[in-house]
């Protein structure tokens, strides 16, 4: 059965891919890139290896890149073509994003997941408090906190498992920002270094830094150290050091109580409504090649292994169902802004694709400011 839908599939697309070349080739956010332009616009499967070595070229150029040797650098090439056949790939199950070339193009899946991502359990804890259901009848149609001044610049967590960190703060400085009017960017090295909150359910599976954490776990650490500090108090480096310099008297946000909010979609936009920015969990095997447009791959696993942050939600005709308005979520990622949209990701909403709305949860700030 199984085998049979993905055959289907593969020769669905194979029709489409007439349609397909043309909605992509009007598409691309960045064609001027002839890079991505020559990824995702071939048809005959293999043409987009022809070039690789002039590909590989712009890819050291544009993204800093340089390799110690001779071997690794005809490594990380080997590696980089492997990567155009993944982009390329991608782009067949996954029609309405555009992939292609990125600056994770020269790592391995396994490198990448180990360097990158960084959520290290699968399941929320079985006693997290459930978030009230919350009436949806009057939802607006589109939504982003970026429009009302809830959230952060895009951060980077570089080569670290740290992602889980990212999305907290995330999540608290838009929970901080309606507690008390004021945004500010918090530390997320305060939570590498001090947070090894545990599970009490699930024996070892601690936060711990660059090798992974949990969103709730964070928000429990919070809430017991009495909150976090201002990100230049307590500065991003990117690596475990052992050591906590957490300064309590410099704490300037403050966790009241947080929740887990339940798997329904209207649900979680209300949740994202009335208090901020989410903290979600998602399955981020479609994100190493993602340049830009709404993702929805017919195949993805929902298997968590990445933490970011949803800011909003809207609706939009995407290719290759042209002339119907599908429903998305903005989501902000911690890999900079030279990756995606600026740093952000688009996924389809409606089906619970990637797992984006199977570990959704929500924080509330105490307002320290006030007497
Ligand atoms: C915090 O607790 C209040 C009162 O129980 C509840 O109404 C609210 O939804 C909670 N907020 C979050 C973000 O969990």
């Amino acid at each position: 059965m199984a085998r049979f839908s993905l055959l289907s599939i593969l020769v669905l697309s194979s029709f489409l891919s007439p349609i397909l070349a043309f909605t992509i080739s009007v598409d691309i956010p960045d064609d001027t890139d002839p890079l991505i332009r020559q990824v995702v616009s071939s048809s005959d499967g293999e043409d987009e290896l022809l070039n690789a070595d002039h590909h590989f070229a712009i890819f050291k150029s544009k993204f800093g890149k340089t390799y110690a040797t001779h071997e690794e650098h005809q490594h990380r090439f080997n590696v980089f073509k492997a990567n155009l056949r993944r982009a390329k790939k991608h782009q067949l199950l996954d029609p309405t994003a555009t992939h292609g070339v990125t600056k994770f193009s020269d790592l391995t899946p396994s490198e990448f997941r180990r360097q990158f991502l960084g959520l290290n359990r699968l399941r929320l804890p079985a006693d997290a408090q459930k978030a009230p259901i919350l009436p949806t009848n009057d939802l607006p149609a589109d939504f982003d906190w970026r429009d009302h001044g809830a959230v952060t610049a895009v951060k980077n967590q570089g080569s670290c498992g740290s992602c889980w960190s990212f999305s907290t703060t995330g999540a608290l400085e838009g929970a901080h920002y309606l507690a008390t009017g004021e945004l500010v960017s918090l530390s997320e090295q305060q939570l590498v270094d001090c947070d090894h909150e545990c599970d009490p359910e699930e024996v070892g599976a601690c936060d711990s830094g660059c090798n992974g954490g949990l969103m709730t776990s964070a928000f429990e650490y919070t809430l017991k150290a009495g909150g976090l500090v201002r990100e230049e108090d307590y500065p991003y480096t990117g690596t475990d050091r052992g050591t906590c310099n957490f300064d309590k008297s410099k704490v300037v946000a403050t966790v009241s109580n947080f929740s887990v909010v339940s798997i329904d979609e209207d649900q979680i936009a209300a949740n994202l409504v009335k208090n901020g920015p989410l903290a979600v969990g998602i399955n981020a095997a479609f994100m190493q090649t993602y340049i830009g447009r709404v993702s929805c791959p017919y195949i993805c696993g929902k298997h968590l292994d990445h933490g970011v942050l949803l800011v909003g939600y809207g609706s939009a005709e995407y290719a290759p169902i042209r002339f119907k308005e599908k429903p998305y979520w903005i989501i902000k990622n911690s890999w900079g802004e030279n990756w995606g949209e600026n740093g952000y990701y688009k996924i389809c909403r409606g089906r619970n694709v990637c797992g984006v709305d199977s570990m959704v949860s929500t924080v509330a700030a105490i307002n320290v400011n006030a007497h």
